[in-house]
């Protein structure tokens, strides 16, 4: 047997009693006759001591242990003389009577403790020992027991848990797909999913009509902190139901999580429009943690010479409370942020509130006390504080706020990771229009149905047209997605033809889905999370890679396998594929 007990579960309950571990060794420490060895596993880390004056044969070999060695000791439970209360087997330690070297190991690239001194390429390479650290065990066993309890909520709803396939045709989900090359049909290629919607909704017209899936789901797009390549879906799908419906079930389960793993009991979530979203917060997913919304001012700041705000489509601002006494550096810095191509906005303009009740801003020349003293009140400001106002073309403008508010929100340390503040955003635009194509994209996804009472502007008037779409978003992330879909051959024939497919076009690609809403389709809805990112927000932790076994890096690489890498001669032969250079 290699143990009786596991390295986090002893204490002086079990004190003089003879017991067996297995594990890694943390730490040794040679004080005079008497060596102290750190065990260490997933469960935690016990102390053995190898005295001298007991064990001599023990004493000696244990000096040829070296860190991460994997041993296993025998002896006896004792009570230690100096405690250490910061771990649950602190009060005891095990004096060995039995060591067993079990494998040897070089000396790690890195230390394997809480804190380690390797940086972020040689811990990816390394992974494996990596994750052998508790702030990284920690996370994986969350997610862990998060999937495990998602399974059992939803399987107690009466969900099946049901698979579908990798190797596909494309789905659309707005990203590029990885293919992989048939050996068996020449010149031929399947998809990876970029997610199950299609099978699912299958699922639907077969009767299963309560589905999920814990599911890879693949799409080759820029990488950043919060996507992966490959990244994980809980993803669901029902039958009968309206949008109503769907959000309870699922603010339900969302609910029932916080509850469980953070012990938060959170109110019903509120709703907001895709629409005030955008004009409140600049952005379809608000970190709603903090207020400091936005404040638009074309009424009051045009038309009054400043040549800024008369050619700008949109001037807005936002308040930062408590923030007049900024110093010119400091404004400059918000000034240089704003610049940034990222943000792109062309400057920033400011009006300090002082705490004497005057006003000092970056457009005196245009505007008076009296001026400035309306807008402050359209901002709710107080003496103290500071506006803060950016102004051109809409959108752009208001991307270019909602990345500032998000700094102030940081600088001014509005977004605890402790809060969680879950938001509905409902009723997206059904169409988003590409300047560069000059066509319109699903904004969700092509499946997605358009509210009843806007279908007739389809033709017409395809940007007014609103979807029963909706996101969930918690603290400014999204975490999940999902819609009404169509089920009705006919509407999602003009759905196709409004994204400019052909109708050849799209029964090449769809056939199979229109063909199946002839047999009987019920109405269906559904939504996906982000399992990546729920395991990141339950974490407290911002990159999702931290909550992945073995994640890729920012350029979509496996640096420990050294993958993707060329595949030799042979295997290109077999597949049909030649290297694009030797053609
Ligand atoms: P959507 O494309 O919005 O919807 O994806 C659902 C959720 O998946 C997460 N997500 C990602 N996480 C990590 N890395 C990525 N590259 C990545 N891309 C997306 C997000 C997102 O909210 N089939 C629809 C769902 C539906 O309509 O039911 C879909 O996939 O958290």
């Amino acid at each position: 047997m290699y143990r009786t007990h596991n390295c986090g579960e002893l204490n002086l309950n079990n004190k003089d009693s003879k017991v067996t571990l297995s594990g890694w060794v943390q730490k040794v420490r040679l004080l005079g006759g008497m060596n102290f060895i750190d065990l260490r596993d997933r469960y935690g880390i016990t102390q053995v001591t190898c005295n001298q004056d007991i064990n001599n044969e023990i004493f000696e070999l244990s000096k040829q242990l070296g860190r991460e060695f994997v041993i296993q000791i025998e002896g006896i439970v004792k009570e230690r003389s100096s405690k250490n209360n910061n771990i649950p087997t602190g009060e005891i330690e095990i004096e060995a009577t039995h060591l067993k070297i079990i494998n040897s190991s070089k000396t790690p690239p890195f230390t394997i403790e809480e804190k380690t001194d390797g940086g972020e390429d040689i811990r990816m390479k390394y992974r494996y020992l990596d994750l052998r650290r508790k702030p990284l065990q920690e996370k994986i066993i969350l997610r862990s027991k998060m999937s495990a309890e998602i399974r059992s909520y939803l399987t107690n709803q009466d969900f099946l848990e049901i698979e579908t396939p990798f190797l596909i045709k494309s789905t659309p989900e707005g990203a590029r797909d990885f293919v992989v090359p048939s050996r068996m049909n020449e010149n031929e290629f399947y998809a990876l999913p970029q997610s199950p919607q299609t099978f699912k909704q299958l699922l639907m017209v077969s009767g299963y009509d309560k589905y999920f899936q814990i599911v890879r789901c693949f799409r080759d797009e820029d990488l950043r902190a919060d996507r992966q390549p490959e990244f994980t879906q809980l993803d669901c799908e029902m039958s009968f139901v309206d949008q109503e419906s769907i959000l309870n079930t699922f603010e339900g389960l969302m609910k029932h999580m916080f509850q469980k793993f953070l012990n938060v009991n959170l109110n019903d979530f509120p709703r907001m429009t895709y629409e005030d979203a955008m004009a409140k917060y600049g952005s379809d997913k608000p970190d709603t943690r903090f207020n400091m919304q936005f404040v638009e001012l074309n009424e009051q700041l045009k038309n009054k010479g400043f040549v800024v705000f008369d050619k700008a489509e949109l001037v807005v601002g936002i308040n930062a409370e408590g923030c007049s006494s900024y110093s010119r550096k400091q404004l400059d810095k918000l000034t240089d942020f704003v610049k940034k191509p990222q943000v792109g906005a062309q400057g920033l303009v400011y009006i300090k509130y002082n705490e004497d009740g005057t006003f000092k801003s970056s457009v005196d020349k245009f505007f008076n006390s009296e001026q400035l003293q309306e807008i402050a009140k359209l901002f709710n400001a107080k003496p103290g504080d500071l506006m803060l106002v950016l102004a051109g073309n809409k959108d752009k403008t208001r991307k270019a706020l909602n990345e500032l508010r998000l700094e102030m929100g940081s600088i001014l340390n509005l977004r605890d990771p402790k809060v969680f503040s879950p938001l509905w955003v409902i009723d997206f635009p059904l169409l988003e229009h590409d300047e560069e194509t000059d066509k319109w994209h699903a904004m969700h996804h092509p499946f997605t149905s358009p509210k009843k009472e806007d279908i007739h502007l389809l033709d017409t008037a395809p940007e007014q047209v609103k979807a029963n779409a909706y996101d969930l978003v918690v603290n400014g992330v999204e975490i999940g997605g999902g819609s009404i879909r169509i089920h009705e051959r006919e509407l999602q024939q003009k759905m196709f033809s409004a994204l400019g497919f052909t109708e050849q076009e799209a029964e090449e690609q769809f056939g199979f889905l229109l063909g199946a809403f002839e047999y009987g389709a019920p109405p269906h809805g559904g939504i996906a999370f982000g399992f990546d990112r729920w395991a990141a927000l339950f974490s407290g932790v911002e990159s999702i890679r931290d909550c992945i076994a073995f994640p890729k890096n920012n350029s979509g690489r496996d640096v420990m396998l050294n993958a993707p890498a060329s595949i030799n001669n042979e295997q290109l032969k077999e597949l049909n594929l030649s290297l694009a250079s030797e053609n």
